[in-house]
């Protein structure tokens, strides 16, 4: 999805035309998301990733790690090997951005007193930086210095806004999606429908909540208790209609571009954020 993001971006600012800068981008992209995941599985204990094991799950944590750095050091030369600068310092912002997300998630999961501010900062760091660099560095590779990057910068924050939304819906739910469900509470991780739950719970409601993730959090029976309380006052309905303002959001930007079958097929990808089964 994300190498998409990139030839659809560049090929809707420049009428068609992408360059080997792109095709480069788009690797490098893709290199790097890869090498977040396997390290992402070893932070959260993770076994499973795209219907398969995780590199953690078949040969521990010690070679994730080397992996995850393996790959990520391939992306970077991709780059420096070809004089892709500009392209480098969009990616090795948007890692580092990724970094921090991670590190505060953690930090919120220790203290348990994350807002809906600092969630949104926490996935706009995590998730949101990654699908900006794409969209930025598709606009980028083909018109560098243009208005067009820092347009589809904020354009794929957008996305990415609703793409982890919309991931931490799936935490919720029991379909088949190539990775394990209900580990987030179980990683004392408060995600959008349970720190609304909780903004909107009487005070002893809040205390069982709170009790419940600090310390019964490995107790599946108290877990499934917990995520039966979010469903049941609107947790998921609300993250639903935040999602979908991000959506909208993202939609308006690409309405300030003359109609195209890359415009339309950026359009579908937005879509596609929101209704994809996994
Ligand atoms: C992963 O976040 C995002 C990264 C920065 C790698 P999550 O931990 O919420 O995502 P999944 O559910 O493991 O894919
Ligand atoms: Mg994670
Ligand atoms: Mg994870």
């Amino acid at each position: 999805m994300r190498p998409m993001f990139v030839f659809l971006v560049a090929k809707m600012v420049a009428n068609g035309e992408v360059s080997e800068r792109t095709y480069r981008g788009a690797s490098v992209i893709e290199l790097i998301h890869t090498a977040t995941l396997v390290h992402d599985d070893v932070v959260d204990d993770s076994n499973r990733r795209r219907g398969f094991f995780s590199i953690n799950a078949l040969w521990k944590n010690k070679i994730a790690v080397l992996v995850g750095d393996y790959l990520l050091s391939k992306g970077l030369l991709l780059s420096i090997d070809n004089n892709d600068f500009d392209l480098l310092k969009i990616i090795s912002i948007a890692v580092r951005e990724m970094s921090e997300g991670e590190l505060l998630q953690i930090e919120k999961a220790r203290k348990l007193d994350i807002t809906e501010e600092v969630y949104y900062e926490i996935i706009r760091q995590k998730t949101a930086t990654l699908i900006a660099a794409c969209c930025s560095l598709g606009a980028a590779s083909v018109k560098p210095d243009s208005q067009d990057i820092e347009k589809m910068r904020r354009f794929g924050e957008l996305i990415g806004m609703a793409f982890q939304i919309k991931d931490d819906l799936f935490d919720y739910g029991d379909e088949k999606i190539g990775k394990p469900t209900g580990i987030d509470i179980k990683e004392q991780k408060m995600t959008l429908p349970l720190i609304y739950v909780l903004n909107n719970a009487s005070q002893k409601d809040k205390n069982w909540l709170i009790n419940s993730i600090k310390n019964h959090n490995k107790d599946k029976k108290r877990v499934k208790e917990v995520i039966t309380f979010v469903k049941e006052n609107n947790g998921l309905e609300y993250a639903v209609e935040r999602m979908k303002a991000f959506q909208a959001e993202a939609l308006n930007i690409l309405e300030t571009y003359p109609e195209s079958t890359y415009k339309s097929s950026l359009e579908l990808m937005v879509n596609y954020v929101i209704e994809r089964k996994k």
